[in-house]
């Protein structure tokens, strides 16, 4: 979503901020903006535009604006059309405050009111603007910055991640957090807020991760975090461990592309950490999930949003498969709202790429609040979600920059398979010659995905064919049902194609009827045991006139009899498949979204980290 970055320091704020806001385009956004202070005039100068980071350059290669301290933001619409005007910084109405927000202020028409009803003039229909003339109205009446900030902060409701500077305090910015990501960078004799790490790798590794409800004052030379209470808060230094070239493409067009091709090594990166050398079981690390914690465990639940969930679902089938513990599963947004039936006795599992999903995020506090377990597995490291569960899996993925999640998904998916092993194997659910067949078959893994890989080619053959392609079905049973879901949400986020996925032996109760000349159906068959019931569905399909492109495991060469085209998967234990069977659909989508000229990294409409509900 919206995307925060500031600097102060001795160099020119201007590149330092357009740079930053480069590397948070991933996040999805509609107009980009900064807030630099002009020494010389001594005013704050904000230049911001609707669309791209390129029109905002522009927009300063003609009105050129200098200065060593400065804030920027890519704002993604939430109140108000994305417009010049809507997009931040915001100022307040004397040009003496600038803001620059990520979250929603939910009172912010209350507020708007009353300042309203005392002469303050608003121009934009945002909730941000509300901070920028709240800070105002504290400040005229006492001349301090800061505590105008807290005083202003007592009286917004929501959620924010705020970068705030003042005309007169030209030497700090003022960061606040609450329910949204933010970080301060630390450098030498300059510091950075952003509110997410590629904005300021470049410069520094060192951050303070903020807290919900602190407040930093940031000067060049010092950082001071304090809680609401306006008490200093001494916090440790995390140092972030990502290469820069972890976050750049690397030679490939996209970063959905590289991200894909990387999932060989993500996935022996997880299996390397996670097996025990001597064979003996998984470690877990940090998680405290032994056999006296899971006695007292009944049922698991698990909740995450869009491709995280279809993760988890593959997470639901091992668990309850291989431990014999039944597992709910729901969407993070409605599980927040359907009084979920957990208590002391469930195992709440949630899974979150940015570990800063609102829905997620309120989900598991929720779940929190009724006093179930929370082992949230999730990517990015001290992120809010990793921070407040009880337990964390990293799923060791990178940074994952495309909005499409991929390798993420592939993360996710083998810390199901691992968590799953590691329960079975703790309530004595698996023995140890049961549990090595599957290790040994997972350590295949990275290389069937580098086979599959080689078929890219042919894959991008196959989007030459299906590009004029109106409707997609994608249809499988058991967990082939589960990548289909995955298949048909990474064809519509990116190739803004219409798709459904089907559990194949529903097609008959309603959806056959959409079936017509041409329609391209794809089947993923790679349950053994089901493999000939979804094929009978394929020849329904193909008796009324689809097109079918398959996705089967090596050796079922029936699959060649119906399919029009299909795609190998190599031969691996059946509740390993959903990880190999995704890579084609992965290749699929991205080679659709391409052909169709799509922008395949920033899709429309959607944003990376959805920190709002
Ligand atoms: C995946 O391709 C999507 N961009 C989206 O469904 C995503 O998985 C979802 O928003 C959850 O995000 P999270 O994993 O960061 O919580």
């Amino acid at each position: 979503m919206c995307g925060i970055v500031g600097y102060i320091g001795n160099r020119n704020a201007v590149p330092v901020l357009l740079q930053g806001l480069e590397k948070l385009e991933y996040r999805g956004y509609d107009s980009a903006g900064v807030a630099v202070f002009d020494e010389r005039e001594k005013k704050i100068c904000v230049c911001k535009k609707k669309g791209r980071v390129e029109n905002l350059e522009s927009a300063l290669y003609d009105n050129p604006v200098k200065g060593r301290l400065g804030i920027g933001h890519t704002r993604w619409a939430t109140h108000g059309v994305p417009s010049d005007i809507n997009a931040h910084p915001h100022f307040s109405g004397s040009e003496n405050v600038a803001v620059v927000h990520n979250g929603i202020i939910e009172n912010y028409m209350e507020i708007k009111e009353i300042l309203q009803s005392k002469g303050f003039e608003f121009i934009s229909d945002t909730d941000t603007e509300c901070v920028a003339q709240l800070v105002e109205y504290y400040y005229d009446q006492s001349g301090d910055f800061n505590d105008a900030v807290f005083k202003a902060l007592e009286k917004v409701d929501g959620s924010y991640a705020l970068g705030i500077i003042c005309k007169d305090f030209p030497d700090r910015i003022i960061a606040a957090k609450k329910n949204g990501p933010l970080i301060v960078g630390l450098g030498q004799g300059e510091n950075f807020i952003a509110s997410d790490m590629p904005a300021i790798l470049k410069y520094t590794r060192n951050t303070y991760i903020l807290e919900d409800n602190e407040v930093a004052v940031i000067t060049k030379d010092d950082v001071k975090i304090y809680n609401p209470d306006k008490e200093e808060v001494k916090k440790n230094v995390y140092v972030v461990d990502w290469s820069i070239e972890a976050a750049e493409k690397s030679g490939y067009d996209h970063f959905m592309l590289k991200e894909i091709f990387e999932q060989p090594k993500v996935v022996s990166d997880n299996l390397n950490r996670r097996f025990k050398p001597d064979g003996s079981g998984i470690q877990l690390d940090d998680i405290k999930l032994f056999r006296e914690d899971l006695e007292k465990i009944n049922k698991a639940y698990i909740v995450a949003c869009g491709t995280a969930y279809y993760a988890g679902l593959v997470g639901k089938f091992l668990i309850e498969k291989l431990c014999r513990i039944p597992v709910n599963s729901d969407v993070a947004s409605e599980f927040r709202y359907k009084d979920p039936l957990i208590d002391e006795n469930t195992l709440v599992i949630v899974i979150s790429q940015s570990g800063e999903t609102a829905d997620t995020l309120e989900a598991m506090r929720l779940a929190k609040r009724r006093g179930s377990r929370v082992l949230a597995v999730v990517n990015v490291v001290g992120s809010t979600i990793a921070r407040e569960a009880d337990d964390v899996i990293y799923t060791l993925a990178g940074p994952e920059i495309a909005v499409a999640s991929t390798k993420a998904f592939s993360a996710q998916v083998v810390a199901m398979f691992l968590l799953s092993l590691h329960i079975a194997l703790e309530t004595d659910k698996m023995s140890l010659e049961e549990f090595d067949e599957i290790r040994r078959e997972m350590l295949k893994l990275p290389s069937h995905i580098n086979k599959i890989l080689t078929q890219a080619p042919n894959i991008k053959r196959f989007m030459e064919k299906y590009i004029d392609s109106k409707n997609v079905f994608y249809i499988g049973r058991g967990l082939d049902y589960v990548v289909c879901r995955e298949g048909s949400l990474k064809l519509k986020e990116i190739a803004y194609l219409h798709s459904e996925p089907y559990a194949a032996g529903e097609l008959k109760h309603g959806p056959i009827a959409l079936i017509e000349e041409s329609t391209l159906v794809i089947g993923v068959a790679t349950q053994q045991e089901l493999f000939a019931k979804t094929m009978s569905n394929i020849k329904e399909v193909k008796a009324r006139g689809a097109k079918v492109l398959m996705i089967a495991m090596q050796g079922n060469t029936e699959t060649e009899k119906y399919a029009d085209d299909y795609i190998y998967i190599p031969k691996t234990h059946p509740i390993l498949t959903p990880l190999l069977a995704n890579i084609p659909q992965q290749l699929f989508a991205y080679y659709m979204a391409v052909g169709l000229g799509n922008d395949v990294d920033k899709p429309r409409n959607l944003a990376k980290s959805v920190t709002v509900e």
